[in-house]
């Protein structure tokens, strides 16, 4: 698959059959991750497998977001593909690895960008290689390093579910590009 597919063809998926990822199929999605910018190439990986207490901590922070937005439609989102999915990946960052951006800024934000930019790579190389993937955040930072045994300095900043996906996912529309640029002259 081309880039342009890949880009033009990737959803999220929230369906996942329970077959298993062989782990060079892993490591190369990992690799892709590694090879995103970063400014000091400071993401590290923990591959999961408690996902049942990642299940029970995403379900208290819906309950909470739902509470705090009034958003009634996330009550019926369902969260099984954290138990489905054969594979999750917690992408960490660590703060104090930032760049000049801590210097800059009251709180380094680079760190997370840099996380960003591999979990793109991560989910672009999954599709590539047929897999189905899902860019999950539900969580709060600090339960999930106490889940994860994570220490303190660094942060979870998100999940990727990675599997086959069970069931072929609806794209999202975009707008056209042209509606969301703003060209200087
Ligand atoms: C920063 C970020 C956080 C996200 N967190 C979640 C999440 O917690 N749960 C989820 O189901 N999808 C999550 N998504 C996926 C978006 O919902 C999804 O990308 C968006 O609806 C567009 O759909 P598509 O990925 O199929 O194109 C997240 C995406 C991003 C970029």
């Amino acid at each position: 698959m081309d880039l342009f597919s890949a880009i033009q063809t990737r959803t999220s998926c929230r369906q996942f059959l329970p077959d298993a990822v062989a782990k060079d199929t892993i490591a190369k999605i990992l690799d892709a991750g590694v090879r995103a910018p970063s400014p000091l190439a400071v993401h590290r990986h923990h591959i999961i497998r408690k996902k049942q207490a990642i299940l029970d901590e995403a379900d208290r922070c819906r309950t909470w977001a739902v509470e705090q937005s009034g958003w009634k439609w996330l009550t019926a989102y369902k969260m099984d593909f954290l138990l489905q999915a054969p594979v999750l990946v917690a992408v960490v960052g660590d703060p104090k690895k930032s760049g000049m951006d801590r210097f800059q800024e009251d709180r380094p934000v680079g760190y997370q960008l840099a996380c960003a930019a591999a979990i793109q790579n991560m989910l672009l190389a999954a599709h590539a290689l047929d897999l189905g993937s899902l860019f999950f955040t539900l969580f709060d930072k600090s339960r999930l390093r106490r889940i994860l045994d994570i220490s303190e300095e660094k942060t979870p900043v998100a999940l990727v579910c990675i599997g086959k996906p069970g069931e072929p996912q609806k794209a999202v529309p975009r707008k056209d590009v042209t509606e969301k640029t703003i060209y200087i002259d």
